[in-house]
């Protein structure tokens, strides 16, 4: 197929037309079952009625202003936001990257603020994702993303994933702060240990650094929790949100606690859509599901389910499947065969996933996912395997 597009995205083979529930439709009604869900974004399916009406009747009242205004849906969703969590202040954006570029901003700033001027550099992990534009891939160092585009010290040091003595190691009289995924997602759905997030946390704030957890694709309810630090019982400062928050349209949010927040006054940060209403009424939409802790509870159950069947085919296939990772609806499917092929019989029997580092493979279905598409995705799954086996 030619394209007018860029190749930065190889050339998928594989076009849509349409998309309903868990289920996406080439425009041939070819049907496959989705579970990629735009990479952890259409948390409740494609097409869902709630949040057709809700940009429906948006797009007929007010589609932007900019931020020399203020409007309802933003002010709305940024006061839902700090109400269910540890935040006191909330920054809209309009993806993931910019999310967390805030962050960088907002921890470098807070120290300038106090005079500690010298307080500029940010740990990062190994196998981290933050991003692609250029302060987050400068933090995540993976060459397949720096090459050609960085120039210099960034003022990032990576330290090895989980390792608490490096980390320990790596703070200077010029670190502002470190930024970990708590489940870390592209580099193969892995969650860091409970006691070493604790251990970070009690470090940072020894020095006085700040610390950020990039939530960007374990937010949203991903893991059965509004945010996986919940589940793990550490508080960051601060927190890129986007992706779910959307359900598919494009937001981003940096949340922040207030000595932070307040840091950023007037004219300091901007973006011209961040806080588009279009954006935050489709926001508030999902947040009418996400934050009911029994929609919450029913992902944990999904997720029950579906590890409980995925615990029977690695039974069954050793020489395909390993383990299963992650927490909630993050699933994480570590292989013995190479995680493209898996992806190749998967295409073959219509089931759509992601592929991730450490030779995995993420299943990412819609959190609002019926019992009966769990069972149907393992029937593939197993079928899949079964044509490799
Ligand atoms: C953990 C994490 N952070 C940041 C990003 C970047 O988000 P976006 O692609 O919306 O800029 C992603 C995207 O996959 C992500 O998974």
């Amino acid at each position: 197929m030619s394209s007018a597009l860029m190749a930065n995205y190889g050339h998928p083979e594989l076009q849509f037309e349409h998309g309903q529930g868990v289920y996406l439709y080439t425009a041939d009604q070819q049907r496959y079952l989705d579970f990629t869900a735009g990479i952890a974004v259409n948390c409740l399916g494609h097409c869902h009625p709630h949040l057709v009406k809700a940009i429906r009747e948006q797009s007929e009242r007010l589609w932007h202003t900019s931020n020399l205004f203020s409007n309802i849906p933003t002010e709305r969703l940024a006061q839902r936001l700090v109400d269910l969590s540890f935040a006191d202040r909330v920054f809209f954006a309009n993806s993931g990257t910019e999310a967390v570029e805030c962050g960088f901003k907002m921890m470098r700033r807070y120290h300038y603020h106090h005079g500690r001027k010298q307080r500029v550099r940010i740990i990062s992990l190994t196998q981290s994702f933050h991003g692609r534009t250029l302060a987050p891939i400068a933090a995540c160092l993976n060459p397949l993303h720096t090459e050609g585009f960085l120039v210099g010290d960034s003022g990032f040091d990576q330290v090895p994933f989980g390792d608490l003595q490096a980390l320990r190691a790596a703070i200077t009289e010029q670190t502002a702060g470190v930024i970990l995924e708590p489940v870390q997602g592209e580099g193969g759905i892995r969650a860091v240990a409970v006691d070493y997030l604790k251990a970070v946390r009690q470090l940072c704030d020894e020095h006085g650094i700040l610390l950020m957890f990039d939530e960007v694709q374990s937010g949203m309810g991903r893991t059965g929790h509004l945010f996986a630090h919940e589940a793990l019982g550490v508080t960051p400062d601060l927190l890129a949100s986007a992706k779910g928050l959307g359900g598919g349209f494009p937001i981003g949010a940096c949340l922040s606690i207030e000595k932070v927040a307040e840091v950023m006054t007037a004219g300091t940060h901007g973006s011209t859509f961040g806080g588009n209403p279009l954006a935050t009424a489709v926001g508030n939409a999902v947040m009418d599901y996400i934050s009911d802790p029994a929609f919450l509870q029913t992902v944990q159950q999904r997720s029950a389910r579906l590890r409980a069947g995925l615990d029977v085919l690695i039974q069954q296939y050793p020489t395909v499947l390993a383990e299963h990772t992650g927490l909630g609806l993050m699933v994480g499917l570590r292989c013995t065969c190479s995680n493209a092929d898996l992806i190749k019989a998967f295409m073959q029997v219509k089931l759509l996933a992601v592929k991730a580092g450490g030779n995995s493979i993420r299943l990412l279905p819609p959190l609002n996912i019926s019992e009966s598409e769990i069972d149907e995705a393992l029937a593939l799954i197993k079928a899949a395997c079964d044509s490799l086996s």
